[in-house]
């Protein structure tokens, strides 16, 4: 029935590659082999690189027994990109179909370098039986490196040498961070934020780029940015957009996660989590929800969390290491519980309010979840009309439940129907904005805490200050 439905789509539109990837994966969950490498050949004579595409006509040679010819391709892709998990899971599958342990074991590494979720506790379990334990020996072993551009490439090592590449991702699966390569997210997607974006542009990206011209002028660059508003509204978004547009690493920790998951021992795993990121520079390294170490919170376990501020200001400071080429970002809801010892100069230097998209943010917003849609009559003006108050989260909201109920009607009819400007716009009066709430409790903040003039952005954004 879907099936049916994507492929009447199809037909309209042929060359639709996301598409004919939707058609083609559901066809091997159909198990209709043939035809599913028949769309992904689609896909890639429209795009020779695409590297879902590639991944998925190996992974049915290698269900047709063409063990060999899915190596082989796999090899071409990871030459190109050696920065593709799955590739190198599938790789290491593969080897180890061939009886070959030693390198299973190291692509298994090399998939797992790359992406912690990137896991396959089964697999893994073979290989270490079929003899493929960590190190092999004193062979040589190739291992995924940097390049200056932000791309990996695979190296030979001259023997003995380290095996960390696979300990890395093991160590930060263990911290609790999420790790990725060269985010895919770039400010482009990203919508509004213009003031947010060019700061962080002239505060962390230019003096990663051109550090000698920071430099002349004696500035010395470091310290960190601080992004504050209410949910929803694309600080999480931006700071992997902010990894994305340099091609760096980009390493993201939830606070709570670590005082939860570490009492008494979260200063030392704090430390861990800086020395990956110092390791992989560049890397963009993200604190969320910074308000997690909020001195006066009631709830705090106070003795545990000062060690904590203090292990942290110690580490921005870059007392325990060098932090060049780890650019440091940090979002919160709450700044105003915050030790306002972060806030000084090589810390979090910059505080930046991230407010709700205005009207002309909302069309882009609106343009973004736009994209790879099924949508006619798009009326991003009256969209934005709509949505007055709406947080991106929201206006993505209106987008994902527009898509859902055209879906069921194409499901009944048993055909594509599109989804209208007019279906959006109703959805839009379903979904209730959510941002009116955090402003009444900021409000107060604003007015009574206002230090330095911290908020004023905030109270004027609310139209009681000019
Ligand atoms: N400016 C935007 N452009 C495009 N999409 C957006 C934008 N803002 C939010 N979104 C959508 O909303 C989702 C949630 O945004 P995000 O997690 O970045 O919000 P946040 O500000 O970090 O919220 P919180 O304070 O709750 O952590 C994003 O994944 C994205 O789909
Ligand atoms: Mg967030």
């Amino acid at each position: 029935m879907e099936l049916d439905a994507l492929k009447a789509a199809l037909v309209a539109s042929p060359e639709n590659v996301p598409l004919l990837v939707m058609v083609a994966k559901a066809c091997a969950e159909e198990f209709e082999l043939e035809e599913a490498k028949l769309h992904w050949e689609r896909v890639l004579a429209l795009d020779p690189n695409h590297t879902e595409a590639l991944i998925g006509v190996a992974q049915l040679l290698d269900l047709d027994g063409k063990t060999s010819e899915a190596i082989l391709r796999l090899e071409v892709l990871c030459a190109r990109d050696a920065g593709v998990a799955e590739a190198w899971l599938l790789r290491a599958k593969l080897a180890l179909k061939e009886g070959d342990a030693h390198d299973a074991r190291e692509f298994y590494e090399a998939a797992q370098a790359l992406d912690m979720g990137c896991r396959d506790e089964d697999l893994l379990e073979r290989i270490v039986k079929a003899g493929g334990t960590s190190a092999s020996g004193g062979e040589k072993k190739k291992r995924l490196v940097m390049t200056g551009d932000g791309h990996y490439v695979e190296k030979v090592d001259e023997g003995e040498e380290d095996e960390t590449e696979g300990m890395d991702a093991v160590a930060a699966r263990e911290l609790g961070v999420e790790f990725s390569k060269k985010g895919g997210v770039k400010f482009a997607d990203v919508g509004g934020m213009e003031e947010v974006k060019e700061n962080i542009r002239m505060k962390i990206i230019f003096p990663l780029q051109k550090p000698e011209l920071f430099k002349a002028y004696g500035k010395k660059a470091g310290g960190g940015v601080l992004m504050y508003g209410p949910p929803g509204c694309g600080k999480t978004l931006l700071a992997k957009a902010t990894a994305g547009e340099i091609e760096s690493n980009f390493l993201s920790v939830g606070l709570h996660q670590i005082l939860d998951m570490y009492i008494g021992q979260s200063e030392q795993k704090l430390h861990q989590i800086f020395e990956l990121a110092r390791k992989y520079a560049p890397t963009v390294l993200f604190f969320d929800e910074v308000d997690a170490l909020a001195a006066d919170r009631r709830d705090m376990r106070q003795s545990g969390s000062r060690g904590l501020i203090n292990q942290l200001l110690a580490e921005m400071d870059g007392a325990n290491g060098s932090n060049e080429g780890v650019l440091i970002l940090g979002a919160t809801n709450a700044p105003w519980h915050l030790d306002s010892a972060f806030l000084r100069p090589g810390r979090f230097d910059r505080l930046l309010f991230v407010p709700p998209p205005d009207a002309e943010a909302r069309k882009e917003v609106a343009r973004i979840h736009a994209r790879e849609k099924p949508i006619v009559n798009l009326d991003e003006e009256a969209l934005a009309k709509k949505t007055d108050g709406f947080s991106g989260a929201d206006i993505r909201a209106v987008f994902d439940q527009a898509v859902e109920s055209t879906l069921e009607e194409a499901m009944k009819k048993g055909k594509v129907v599109p989804v209208t400007g007019k279906t959006l716009a109703k959805t839009a009066k379903q979904v209730k904005p959510s941002t009116h709430k955090w402003f009444e409790s900021a409000k107060n903040y604003a007015l009574y805490a206002n230090q330095s003039g911290f908020y004023d952005e905030v109270l004027e954004f609310m139209g009681i200050k000019k």
